[in-house]
């Protein structure tokens, strides 16, 4: 009797717990919802009991990371997680009426969901992973989750590279529907600051800010919502001052460095190509990063392009400068054998006659072959000689005064070179300074824009 009375109230207990369960389970809300049995209706219309009311979309997004931007191809790769939101005002109910169930997730595939796309969108459909799930609230709203590996054009300004601010627009809009308006939930001070908490990956951007607006366009008879979220990402310019730009100036100063060695016949001017090699291949450098498209070049394209010409030019003047000096020594040359031809003329029309071999070997030792050859007695001859040797002295007196001219090509060659060095020292620090200030001041106005 008793074993029987403690299974009638077990079998109460299961009776009351199994309806309990039933009303628990999400298969009860579903019914509610309609949602058991596949509900077509629900996933074709726009969910609203009254068709000229509109339906506002909340799209959020978040900025996981920025993997690359392509400045040949004007592009921008992030990777971002979008939720959208809006309301279904067939599919609300009483979460008391159902055990407090206050979410219940349904395939993606079974409601109506806003086509909201990105107009500046270049990425592979492949690329955009939607969440297979979406969820419900009680109050009708649903949430919708999206990752997606988003290559956005972006209009780049590279002036300033490698210290450049780049704004890249990311516009929200729909394809179809004219009775979407957009919006955010969250505001763009939380987003920016949950984005910076969440980067993953910056590479060698840092994220400043993101800001939002959104406006309408009515074009006759339809209004488009917009959505745009201004993103504003700083270049980390570390590299490219370690890898262009001081290299660059320190072959510039190597380049004036070049002045104080000593003009040894070629040296300089091998070591001042070696210079303009070493910049020709940070040019190469440079001209795989930037695009060809810009309508006004970057300033360190300029910068480049400047110390090129300006150790081009340098180069130039040491070649003048080395010609001057083969000019001079070629003068020195010319003037010592014509007073040799000249010394020889004399001693010939004098009516003396020495041997043909002779006479490269000097003016004195001949003299004293003939002493030895001849003997001594022939004191008229000796007279003669000792005329002959001051005649000689003379002409040589006159070829001192002479070798002045051909010296004139080296005072040139000097004057050149010091009135160039001075004319490019003054030109460098001109340019560093202008470039230096150009840059500092568009890049505070780039930066309080
Ligand atoms: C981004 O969008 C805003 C608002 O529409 C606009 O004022 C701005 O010029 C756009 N910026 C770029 C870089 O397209």
């Amino acid at each position: 009797m008793s074993s029987l009375r403690t299974l009638a109230f077990l079998a109460l207990i299961a009776g009351i717990s199994g309806g309990q369960t039933s009303d628990c389970s999400h298969w009860g809300l579903l019914n509610h919802l309609k949602l058991t049995t596949r509900n077509d209706v629900l996933a074709m219309m726009r969910p609203v009991k009254n068709w000229t009311h509109a339906t506002p979309v909340q799209m959020d997004m978040l900025l996981y990371g920025i993997l690359e931007v392509d400045e040949k191809f004007q592009t921008v790769t992030s990777h971002v997680w979008i939720q959208m939101r809006w309301k279904n005002e067939f599919l609300t109910w009483n979460s008391s009426d159902f055990c407090g169930i206050d979410m219940l997730t349904v395939p993606r595939s079974m409601l109506w969901i806003p086509d909201v796309t990105i107009q500046e969108d270049a990425s592979d459909s492949g690329s955009i992973q939607d969440s297979p799930h979406i969820s419900l609230y009680p109050s009708g709203l649903v949430l919708a989750n999206r990752r997606q590996r988003l290559t956005s054009t972006c209009q780049l300004r590279l002036y300033l590279f490698p210290f450049d601010v780049q704004h890249c627009n990311i516009t929200f809009l729909s394809m179809n529907y004219d009775a979407l308006i957009l919006g955010t939930y969250y505001s763009g001070k939380i987003l920016t600051s949950v984005s910076e908490l969440t980067m993953v990956t910056e590479g060698e951007w840092q994220l400043k800010n993101i800001e939002i607006t959104h406006y309408t366009i009515t074009k006759v008879g339809t209004s488009h919502s917009r959505l745009v979220y201004m993103v504003k990402i700083m270049r980390k310019p570390m590299l490219y001052v370690i890898n262009l730009i001081v290299p660059l100036f320190c072959l510039l100063v190597l380049d004036l460095a070049t002045f104080f060695i000593s003009d040894a016949r070629g040296e300089k001017l091998s070591f001042k190509v070696t210079l303009l090699l070493s910049i020709s291949v940070l040019l190469l450098i440079l001209q795989d990063m930037l695009p060809s498209t810009e309508d006004s070049l970057p300033m360190i394209a300029c910068y480049c392009i400047v110390v090129f010409t300006l150790v081009w030019i340098s180069l130039l003047e040491a070649i003048l400068v080395s010609f001057l000096m083969e000019l001079d020594g070629y003068c020195f040359k010319e003037a010592q054998s014509a007073a040799n031809a000249e010394v020889e003329i004399q001693l010939e029309a004098n009516g003396h006659k020495e041997p043909a071999g002779a006479e490269e070997s000097g003016r004195v030792r001949p003299a004293k072959g003939h002493l030895a050859r001849d003997g001594p007695g022939d004191h008229d001859l000796l007279k003669l000689i000792l005329e002959e040797v001051r005649a000689a002295r003379q002409e040589a007196g006159g070829q001192h005064r002479d070798e002045r001219k051909p010296g004139r090509y080296r005072r040139l060659a000097e004057i050149v070179d010091s009135a160039f060095f001075v004319l490019y020292f003054l030109t460098v620090v001109i340019f560093v300074v202008c470039m230096f200030k150009a840059g500092f001041q568009n890049y505070t106005a780039n930066d309080n824009h």
